[in-house]
């Protein structure tokens, strides 16, 4: 008489969900990576160090899922997928004493905004990892794309969906009364010159810019640098306050009901924090549908 008993365990992963683009960065103050400030735990869990196989400080990147990382075409370099390795779950990189949150891949593969050809044009790049990363609360998460979000903040004021979604970003930005501020982070200089660096990662904000008050700041200071929709501008009249070298493929991420949204990736500037000169930024919002279309073909 015997009998069987079937046990069976369902083993659930839990673990792949995660909502993208939460930061304890609710009140934030004003840090410097020029002008900025050391960044918290928690506050932006979805930035990654990217450095040489040597340990040297390349570029920053950001968390768009467990596999896949978005940065600066620029970044990319001659570097093969392999020559760059990704550190999340780090504030210093550099630091062995953060070891239990960290998480080290290199690239398994890169691939280039479509036309990119060097320089700060389409200066995008995705980056997928050899071992995805894992989440961990507060330390390492992704953020978020524009998608809907970016709908929610730059359509209200005409209530249309069907609007061009640049033209929609710049009217927003001229509208506000209150200027719409991103906030920036890197490991890169803390001043034009690379006198003063900082292995911790540092932040600051810096408000939003329409392309045309842009390309003519640039052009008043004599420089040509057209701002079409694939670039966004960032910074204050008085500068002082910037991303910098070093910077370049880190995220500049802008609060929108309450989550972290990818809105530009450091890409270029005359010198650092100048006044009337503000950061290159490449606007993620113009490539959305070549980024969902690249990680969604290949998890
Ligand atoms: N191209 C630089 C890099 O590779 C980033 C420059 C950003 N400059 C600025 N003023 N926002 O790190």
């Amino acid at each position: 008489m015997g009998r069987i008993i079937i046990i069976i365990i369902v083993v659930y992963d839990a673990g792949s969900k995660v909502a993208c683009g939460k930061s304890r960065l609710s009140t934030i103050g004003n840090g410097k990576i020029v002008g900025g400030v050391p960044a918290d735990w928690g506050q932006l869990p979805f930035v990654v160090a990217l450095e040489s196989p040597r340990g040297q400080q390349l570029c920053g990147a950001a968390i768009l899922n467990e596999r896949w990382l978005v940065t600066a075409a620029h970044c990319i370099g001659r570097n093969k997928a392999h020559q760059i390795v990704a550190i999340a779950g780090s504030l210093d990189p550099s630091s062995l004493s953060e070891a239990s949150n960290r998480q080290v891949s290199e690239g398994a593969d890169v691939r280039l905004a479509p036309g990119y050809v060097e320089g700060t044009q389409l200066d995008l790049a995705l980056i997928r990892l050899k071992r995805p990363f894992k989440w961990r609360n507060g330390f390492v998460e992704p953020v978020c794309l524009p998608s809907t979000k970016v709908n929610t903040l730059y359509s209200n004021q005409t209530g249309n969906k069907m609007i061009d979604l640049e033209d929609e970003q710049d009217r927003a930005i001229n509208q506000q009364t209150n200027k719409i501020l991103g906030t920036v982070a890197g490991w890169g200089w803390n001043d034009e010159d690379g006198v003063n660096m900082s292995s911790q990662l540092h932040r600051v904000q810096v408000p939003l810019m329409s392309r045309a008050e842009c390309e003519k700041r640039f052009q008043t200071a004599g420089y040509s640098i057209p701002i079409d929709k694939t670039k966004l501008c960032a910074g204050w009249p008085e500068g002082g306050q910037d991303a910098c070298q070093g910077d370049s493929g880190g995220p500049l991420v802008v609060a929108q009901d309450g989550v972290m949204v990818l809105t530009g990736v450091v890409s270029g500037g005359i010198g650092c924090a100048r006044p009337g000169l503000p950061g290159l930024y490449t606007n993620v919002s113009y490539f959305l549908s070549w980024i969902l279309d690249t990680i969604k073909k290949r998890k």
